[in-house]
């Protein structure tokens, strides 16, 4: 079959890696993609936002599958389009995109259907909202409403710093919003993925990142500087709770008003005293937590989307293996601040790329036969093994081979568990 995979990041890259190895994958194609995923697919140049040019290509190539990897074409109604004209997609319709680009609309799904999860009030004046937060006191929780590339958010100390956040948030650092203040949840957060065809649920891996740039969880927040797989936390009996207590609900929640979901739902948890609670939903897999994901699950990867998109999934395994990722991502120094572009990776065409170590591309672009970088994480260095050690291994075996003096990556992603 043919296969159009959206996005050209990390996650994207692992995707293709992992479809490519399926023989059900004739003809591969990701756009825009970049310099890494072009050793595995044909790319292509797409404006993946634009609805009549997703629709366009899609057409002309005789495409048999879309698989949509960020959530911007998704909030952007990218996969509406395409269903409409006939095409097998993978990710969800616009209205079901919503459990990440509204905090509010989550919170009221999770009410409606009793999923634990922190208390929360929604304000769209900046008095009524620094009020709330005075009586409520700190810890506490300050949320932009609306797809903020993960900016949003401000876990604050003290009350003070959580009047400073809704100060911002309405002198219009996020465009027009509105406010969600939430309780503080305290425990260990982990990352849960199901897959959904909008009736039945099918759990496909849990995962653990690190969001600081530095050491010791210390500095900014990022995308995502490292992530593994497994999650300890995440023990068989929490993944059975949290499956009956918020994913099959949430599902059931969205069928029941007539906006299913289909595609995977990536649910953040926090974990404290054996219980979880849902603190964030996201309708993709997470970068870079689908490097490691993919990675452990290789081919079969396109049968599973395929019975995703195809309602499939009551009769479709998983097959696990008792196996372990770790991908540490290498971004340009300055990130998540300023950063340069264009500076010269070397050293990466002598380094294996097996089921056991492999170096996704995340932003980079091929200039007269030169690596560069082009965005701020730049390489996700994955490795798998029996243990996590192995898996940390390989991976920094990758980190330390590659010749690029403008990058940095974190050296403990996965102390953790390790
Ligand atoms: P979100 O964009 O909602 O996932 O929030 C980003 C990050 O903020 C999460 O990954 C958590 O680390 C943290 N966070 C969000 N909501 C809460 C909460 N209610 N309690 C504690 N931490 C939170
Ligand atoms: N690594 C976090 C995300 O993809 O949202």
């Amino acid at each position: 079959m043919n296969i159009l995979i959206l996005g050209g990041g990390g996650r994207e890259h692992a995707l293709a890696w992992a479809i490519r190895q399926n023989p059900k994958c004739d003809r591969l194609i990701v756009a825009p993609g970049n310099a890494g995923i072009a050793g595995v697919a044909e790319c292509a140049d797409l404006d993946v936002l634009s609805r009549a040019a997703v629709l366009e290509f899609a057409q002309e190539n005789a495409i048999d599958f879309v698989i949509i990897g960020p959530e911007a074409p998704l909030a952007a109604g990218v996969s509406d389009a395409l269903r409409d004209a006939g095409f097998l997609v993978f990710g969800p319709s616009q209205a079901a995109a919503q459990l990440e680009a509204s905090k509010t609309f989550t919170k009221e799904i999770c009410d409606a259907c009793a999923a634990p999860t922190a208390a929360w009030a929604r304000f769209t004046d900046a008095a009524a909202a620094r009020d709330y937060v005075t009586a409520q006191g700190a810890p506490i929780v300050v949320k932009a409403d609306g797809l903020a590339a993960g900016k949003g958010v401000t876990v604050a100390e003290t009350v003070e710093q959580a009047h400073a956040a809704i100060d911002d948030i309405f002198d219009g650092a996020f465009g027009d919003m509105s406010v969600v203040i939430e309780e503080f949840m305290d425990g260990e957060e982990a990352s849960f993925f199901i897959l959904s065809d909008g009736t039945d649920c099918l759990a496909i891996g849990t995962a653990q990142d690190h969001k600081r740039v530095g050491d010791g969880d210390t500095g900014p927040n990022t995308g995502g500087m490292g992530a593994y797989s497994p999650a300890p936390v995440l023990t068989q009996a929490i993944q059975d709770q949290v499956m009956d207590r918020i994913v099959r609900p949430t599902i059931a929640e969205m069928a029941r008003r007539g906006t299913p979901f289909q595609g995977v739902l990536y649910a953040g948890l926090m974990i404290a005293d054996g219980q979880a609670r849902l603190v964030e939903y996201n309708v993709r897999f997470g970068d870079p937590e689908c490097q490691v994901l993919m990675m452990r699950l290789g081919g079969q990867v396109l049968d599973l989307l395929l019975a995703c998109a195809e309602g499939r999934l009551a009769d479709t395994p998983v097959i696990w293996a008792d196996d372990h990722a770790l991908t540490v991502v290498m971004a340009a120094e300055g990130y998540p601040g300023a950063y340069a572009k264009g500076t010269v990776i070397g050293g990466l065409q002598a380094l294996p790329e097996t089921s056991f170590q492999m170096t996704f591309h995340a932003g980079t672009a091929d200039r007269d036969g030169a690596v560069v970088a082009t965005g701020g994480r730049v390489l996700a260095c994955t490795g798998r093994g029996a243990t996590l050690t192995d898996a940390h291994q390989r991976a920094y075996a990758l980190v330390d081979a590659i010749d690029w003096p403008q990058g940095f990556c974190r050296r403990d992603i996965g102390w953790r568990a390790l």
